[in-house]
């Protein structure tokens, strides 16, 4: 989980290996209960250090460590696993949908300016009601996510609401538990018997960026800033989905308390900081409403660098007293204002409309640009989504239109300012504008696909992917050779790529003896790339990179995958049906089928099969319990996880099988009353080792 990590000196980094390991073992030789805790404070240490101080003593690896070995002994004594455990971030089958949450006091909002003489006249406002009494300003940053309530009681965090309307939220604490960056439970010596904090929830720039460019991959729609991508990761049913989007977190203030932390709400955030609260570190205190108006300025042109996103600050007077004498209006309080920084926007022209066609069939609208300079770079092109957006804006050839930078980072056509009436509409495309093939809208309405299998525009995307950095990696295959490949139809389907031979390479269009025989071994050393590789690479709908790692995982080699029953599929965690249904789809294809004996037998070879894995669990949830012969509980996990299988701790409805050893006790007796499969040791085998 670490990125990177500080370290003063090697000397010291080796000390503080010796120094952990020693710890670990002499602190703990009481009792396990005793390792477990010590352990868990450590790691919240470390976490602490990491995510509040932004200054870690440890590597990732030595952090990994630490966890591992708690992991371990949790997993021995799941009876001293505990909810605030560092490793019980991410819980088990998805919910069908969040409860309501009525918060503690209201979530106000606040009120906005826009600029220097609005800022002057609030803190006239502020001046009139103090009467004459000295105040100060605390500036912070606005961070763009979405505002989130975290009740901690006795120090555990017990439940996580978004704002909603201020009133009542949804309850996100599952989705919550998730976020490294929130603490489960607090640390520190005064911990408040009750604390509400809030904050903000954000996804970085660079986990949107990753994330967009997933859903790109696996035809998913693309969302237009992290705000959103952060809203939308907290509102998944399923955690585990939420645990894969990084979001992060910054308190900025507290709602209700059993005691107050401090006099100002500067000593306030240091207070939360101390109670491991990660708080916003480029947060500034200001005399005069000047020195406010300079701040704000300055970060409107500093922003960018951050590695999140900002849209303005927020001005809050300091003294809790004060702010309670300027009370608030019901929508927002009088003692909090917020700057907001003017969207960096630029005006063009559109001077033409491409429709790509996507790897899946997908057409996607782009609009050709006059190149115009924004926020530091020049843009020429921007995405239109899909038609629907297009039609929504009115967009057309020769419009005038006022771009701005999703999140700072894609461009896109916000307004169309002045429309040119002597232009046509924009038409949605009748048929493909590469094969002419058919098109039809898909079941959500939204995209419009080629539905021809021989498109040779969508069969180049495919090949692009294939041969991509992230799938089978082929060096020197760049898109002009792949369009020359295919329009000569020299390769009508993957397998070709392996057939060709120097002859045929040296014939095509910009090609020498030197680079054909490059792009040859270039080939040549793609044959034995990972299993989840190939599967990603075969362009499966829905089927990204991080799926292709999961199903080669689970299924171990490229005939198991096959084989697999849409059942087997739907039962793995994070692979859903639809997704579960592509898969099958693809594989009962005769076409795809056919390709793929022909890739196997160019002599592609992609490497998982070493690792001979079983299916025989694949779904399950088990439970084991008792003393066993032939296993320890770790070896009994790894046989459990190999098969496809997961290991849990708690019997509980939806477990399917307890494996039950000698004396076994009172997990027993609830799986009988819960009716749940149990199985002895040997029937275990049996099912693993079928053959014997
Ligand atoms: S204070 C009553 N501080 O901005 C004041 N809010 O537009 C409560 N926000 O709903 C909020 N950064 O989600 C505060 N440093 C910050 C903030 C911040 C972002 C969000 C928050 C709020 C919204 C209002």
């Amino acid at each position: 989980m670490l990125n990177s990590a500080y370290c003063p000196s090697n000397d010291f980094r080796s000390f503080l290996q010796i120094g952990l390991q020693e710890r670990i073992f002499f602190v703990m030789a009481e009792d396990i209960k005793q390792q477990i805790e010590a352990l868990r404070s450590e790691i919240r240490k470390h976490d602490r250090l990491y995510y509040v101080e932004a200054a870690p003593v440890i590597s990732d690896q030595d952090y990994d460590a630490l966890f591992a070995k708690l992991k371990q002994l949790e997993a021995d004594h799941p009876e001293l696993v505990t909810d605030d455990s560092p490793t019980q971030r991410v819980a088990g089958a998805p919910i069908e949908g969040f409860t309501n949450v009525t918060h503690a006091l209201p979530m106000l909002s606040i009120d906005n300016t826009y600029n220097a003489a609005e800022l002057r006249s609030f803190d006239e406002r502020v001046a009139k009601a103090l009467q004459g009494r000295e105040y100060s300003y605390v500036v912070e940053l606005k961070i763009d996510g979405l505002a989130i309530s975290l009740r901690y009681q006795d120090g555990k965090l017990i439940q996580a609401a978004t704002r909603g309307d201020g009133t009542t939220g949804d309850d996100v604490t599952t989705n919550i538990r998730t976020v490294k960056a929130i603490p489960l439970a607090l640390t520190g010596t005064k911990i408040p018997q009750v604390l509400e904090v809030r904050g903000e929830v954000y996804m970085p720039k660079q986990s949107f960026a990753r994330l967009n460019a997933q859903r790109e991959e696996s035809g998913d729609a693309l969302f237009a800033n992290p705000r959103n991508a952060a809203a939308g990761s907290l509102k998944l049913l399923d955690s585990k989905i939420t645990a894969q989007r990084n979001l992060a977190f910054f308190a900025y203030s507290v709602g209700q308390t059993s005691q107050p932390l401090a006099e100002t709400h500067y000593e306030t955030l240091q207070t939360l900081k101390h109670l491991s609260l990660p708080v916003n570190p480029n947060t500034a205190t200001a005399e005069t409403i000047e020195q406010v108006i300079d701040i704000c300025m300055d970060w409107a042109d500093k922003k960018t660098a951050l590695d999140y996103q900002i849209d303005g600050m927020v001005i809050k007077v300091d003294s809790h007293h004060q702010q309670s004498l300027l009370g608030s209006t019901g929508r927002a309080p009088r003692w909090c204002i917020s700057y907001k920084f003017p969207a960096e926007q630029a005006e063009t022209t559109v001077e033409s409309i491409d429709v790509q066609v996507g790897k899946t069939g997908k057409l996607t609208p782009v609009a050709n640009l006059k190149p115009v300079k924004l926020s530091g770079t020049i843009v020429k092109r921007a995405s239109l989504h899909n038609f629907d957006e297009i039609e929504r804006l009115e967009i057309h050839v020769g419009a005038t239109v006022i771009i701005e930078k999703a999140g700072e980072i894609i461009p896109q056509v916000v307004k169309v300012k002045q429309k040119d009436i002597f232009a046509a509409p924009f038409e949605i495309p009748t048929q493909c504008p590469a094969c002419g093939g058919h098109v039809k809208k898909d079941e959500e309405g939204i995209c419009v696909r080629c539905l021809n299998p021989n498109c040779k525009a969508k069969f180049i995307e495919k090949l692009k992917y294939f041969v991509g950095r992230n799938q089978m990696d082929i060096e020197n295959l760049g898109p002009a050779v792949l369009e020359q490949l295919v329009e000569k139809d020299i390769v009508k389907n993957f397998a070709d790529i392996y057939k060709l031979d120097l002859f045929t390479v040296s014939s095509l269009d910009r090609m020498g003896t030197r680079s054909a025989e490059n792009l040859l071994e270039g080939i040549e050393a793609s044959k034995n790339r990972p299993l989840w590789r190939f599967i990603a690479a075969l362009g499966i709908n829905n089927v990204g990179g991080q799926s292709a790692e999961i199903l080669a995982d689970v299924f171990g080699s490229l005939p198991a995958l096959m084989d697999a029953a849409l059942e087997q599929l739907e039962a793995i965690d994070q692979i859903g049906p639809v997704m579960a249904k592509s898969i099958r789809e693809y594989f009962d294809s005769d076409d795809n089928k056919s390709v793929i004996d022909q890739l196997l037998a160019a002599g592609v070879d992609p490497q998982g099969e070493v690792k001979e894995k079983g299916t025989a669990l694949v779904g399950k949830t088990i439970v084991v319990t008792g003393t066993l012969e032939n296993f320890t509980r770790q070896s009994i996990a790894q046989a459990i996880k190999d098969n496809g299988g997961k290991t849990s701790s708690s019997v509980s409805k939806k477990t399917d099988l307890v494996v039950a050893g000698q004396n076994a006790g009172s997990k027993l007796e609830k799986a009988n009353k819960f009716g749940v499969v149990v199985i002895t040791e040997q029937q275990f085998i049996d099912t693993i080792h079928p053959s014997g």
